[in-house]
């Protein structure tokens, strides 16, 4: 049994986290969808939120489940979790040296478990939670980047907000 953690803040979820998360469900037997802390972002969702956003995004996916995790690393929430591979999207240019540090870092950490990089679909190598949030705030269009029920939320965010 191979199990794979994609790791993440996925604040929101995007088209591009999911079209990775399909693409790790093909290979690993079972992909553990991880929402963890990153110490550099304050979130716009808290913890339930992004939880449920994600398992009604993932819910046609059998082999993917939903987890999330207090503060700590993620090599431990993969160890625990019976994992032997984290698996990261890759866009073009801006997440190399980033990327490439955590991966570093985790190997350094545990040598066991092995990251996996996947290269982002073209169409989505532009996208990130950042911009989804920014075009949200502006009521700009949402359309092609976040599934309906995301794009309902961000709406819901901003209009209490
Ligand atoms: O979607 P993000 O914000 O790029 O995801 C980053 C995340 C949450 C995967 C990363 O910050 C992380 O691994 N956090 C857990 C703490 C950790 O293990 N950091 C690496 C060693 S310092």
């Amino acid at each position: 049994m191979k199990t794979a953690i994609c790791p993440g803040s996925f604040d929101p979820v995007t088209n591009g986290h999911l079209d990775i998360i399909r693409r790790a469900a093909r290979t690993f037997d079972h992909v553990i969808v991880a929402i963890l802390t990153n110490p550099r972002k304050a979130p716009l969702f808290n913890t339930l939120e992004r939880t449920d956003m994600l398992k009604a995004c993932t819910q046609d996916l059998p082999n993917v489940s939903v987890d999330s995790s207090a503060p700590g690393l993620l090599v431990d929430f993969a160890r625990e979790k019976g994992a032997q591979a984290i698996v990261k999207g890759l866009r073009p240019i801006q997440d190399f040296e980033y990327e490439w540090q955590m991966g570093m870092v985790n190997m350094q950490l545990n040598d066991e478990i092995e990251t996996y990089f996947l290269m982002s679909r073209n169409e989505y190598s532009y996208l990130s939670s950042s911009i989804v949030r920014e075009l949200a705030s502006l009521g700009g269009k949402l359309e092609n980047l976040v599934p309906p029920i995301v794009e309902q939320r961000l709406r819901q965010k901003f209009a209490d907000k």
